[in-house]
């Protein structure tokens, strides 16, 4: 087959890696191109999310479509991978027969074969099997776009949250090899990447094989991740309060190429809802890890992901995590409506708390989240801050853009300055704060030649 494939991803940023991965193993191996037009795709692939019901009904609707366009052109080719494809497997091809190839997120790098395959035996193919780690023996080296880059050092979870799919659909927490993760950085620091974000569903729980027969674990990784010459970055995400250790703790005191922004999935602020979800802390040992981190790092900004609305959330639960939002003052969230998924645990508990009631208490989360984000921006007005520069601005090409530590994109004049060039690190100093960005102006040039 030569031709285009396009690529439709759902979901999370792990998908977002592995959809880079397809386009790379398609590229490498099948001389395919990516287009962003799916009207002139040979070959239409989605890459799936069964986090949540909506996402996963989503893909059936978009099938639909897609249908159509395979009765007027029978040639087309249409693959469905991620976590609905491992999930349903068989069943994809039964609902829609027209699909020809389903691929699990641990066999993507297959991907060209079972396209092969379906050729020569004229029938749709299924591989959702879980072969360990393998996927990473099999893929090209990563193509670098830009200063920052995505590296995945673990596959899958083991810690089957009574709510979650991931661990059914992912599978087990597997690490990748030590060396290999710091070689593939390395490689990308050559490329000019200068941000990291190591990727997994629990990097934390990290347990790398080193070349001499070792087990290096997560803060390790990051002392030898910061040890590599051009990375001045190093983000990463998502980690569990659970395996957050004293050593991982310290890593912030220590490494300062750590970024002062932390992603931690808290899910409630009540201790019975974390119970009932397994999720194997307490808010108490929660606050502990974020005073202990915040000794190690004053300035620390937090994210987190909440669920609201797991069954049995009563008013007083929910009051709970409007408290723990405004004791930790979290930064930024990821926060829906608990969506039960078939096959886990708690789609079988009860759940008596009409839908209206949950969407308000999502609201009122929101709401307080949105203002700790913009007081939080408004503290920086008037502070330096390094950014690292990605390109031109968004809405403005004349103008540069870049993010700070914690995650806020700052758009500021280029100046005549010809090294600020995207990969570079500058101070810039804040002058305004927008709800969804920063405006600033170069630190030394503001100084040097007056107001912009
Ligand atoms: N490893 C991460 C952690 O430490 O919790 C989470 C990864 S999970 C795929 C991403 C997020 O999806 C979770 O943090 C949770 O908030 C959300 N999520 C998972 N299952 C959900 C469900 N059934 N309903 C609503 N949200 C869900
Ligand atoms: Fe899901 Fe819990 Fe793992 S939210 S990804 S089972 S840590």
């Amino acid at each position: 087959m030569s031709g285009k494939f396009f690529i439709k991803t759902f979901g999370c940023q792990m998908n977002e890696y592995d959809s880079d991965k397809m386009a790379d193993v398609l590229h490498d191996t099948r001389g395919l191109s990516q287009t962003e037009s799916i009207e002139e795709a040979d070959l239409v692939i989605f890459n799936t999310c069964s986090v949540r019901e909506k996402a996963q009904e989503k893909v059936f609707s978009d099938l639909g479509r897609v249908r159509e366009m395979k009765l007027a052109n029978p040639d087309l080719m249409i693959a469905v991978g991620g976590c609905v494809a491992s999930q349903e497997g068989e069943r994809i091809i039964a609902r829609a027969p027209y699909v020809d190839v389903v691929f699990g997120p641990q066999t993507l790098h297959r991907l060209p074969g079972l396209l092969e395959k379906r050729r020569l035996f004229g029938r749709p193919q299924v591989d959702i099997s879980f072969p360990e780690i393998e996927k990473f023996d099999h893929l090209p080296p990563p193509s670098v776009k830009g200063a920052t880059a995505f590296v995945s050092i673990m596959e899958g979870c083991s810690k089957y949250c009574s709510f979650c799919v991931v661990p059914y659909t992912r599978g087990e927490e597997v690490s990748r090899g030590f060396e290999d993760v710091l070689i593939e950085i390395s490689d990308l620091a050559d490329q000019g990447v200068r941000e990291v974000t190591l990727l997994g569903q629990n990097v934390n729980a990290y347990q790398g094989k080193t070349e001499d027969g070792d087990i290096a674990d997560f803060a390790m990784l990051l002392e030898y991740v910061s040890d590599i010459a051009g990375i001045e970055r190093i983000r990463f995400t998502t980690s569990h309060p659970k395996e957050f250790t004293q050593r991982l703790i310290d890593c912030y005191a220590r490494l300062p190429k750590v970024v002062s922004h932390l992603h931690l999935p808290v899910q409630s602020g009540s201790d019975r809802i974390l119970a009932a979800m397994k999720r194997g802390y307490t808010v108490l040992e929660y606050k502990s890890i974020v005073r202990r981190l915040r000794k190690a790092r004053p300035d620390l900004s937090l994210s987190t992901d909440l669920i609201i609305g797991f069954p049995g959330e009563s008013q007083a639960d929910f009051d709970a995590t409007l408290t723990l939002i405004d004791e930790v003052g979290f930064d930024a969230s990821f926060s829906f409506i608990y969506s039960p998924r078939p096959g886990t645990p708690a789609a079988g508990l009860a759940d008596d708390t009409p839908k209206a009631v949950k969407l308000e208490r999502l609201q009122e989360v929101q709401a307080r989240i949105e203002a700790h984000a913009l007081a939080i921006s408004q503290a920086m007005v008037g502070t330096r801050q390094d950014i690292l520069i990605e390109g031109p601005a968004r809405k403005d090409p004349d103008e540069l853009c870049g993010r700070t530590e914690n995650n806020r994109v700052v758009n500021f004049a280029i100046g005549d300055d010809p090294s600020l060039v995207p990969g570079r690190i500058v101070e810039v100093e804040i002058t305004r704060a927008y709800p969804h960005s920063l405006r600033g102006r170069i630190a030394d040039f503001a100084t040097e030649k007056g107001a912009i």
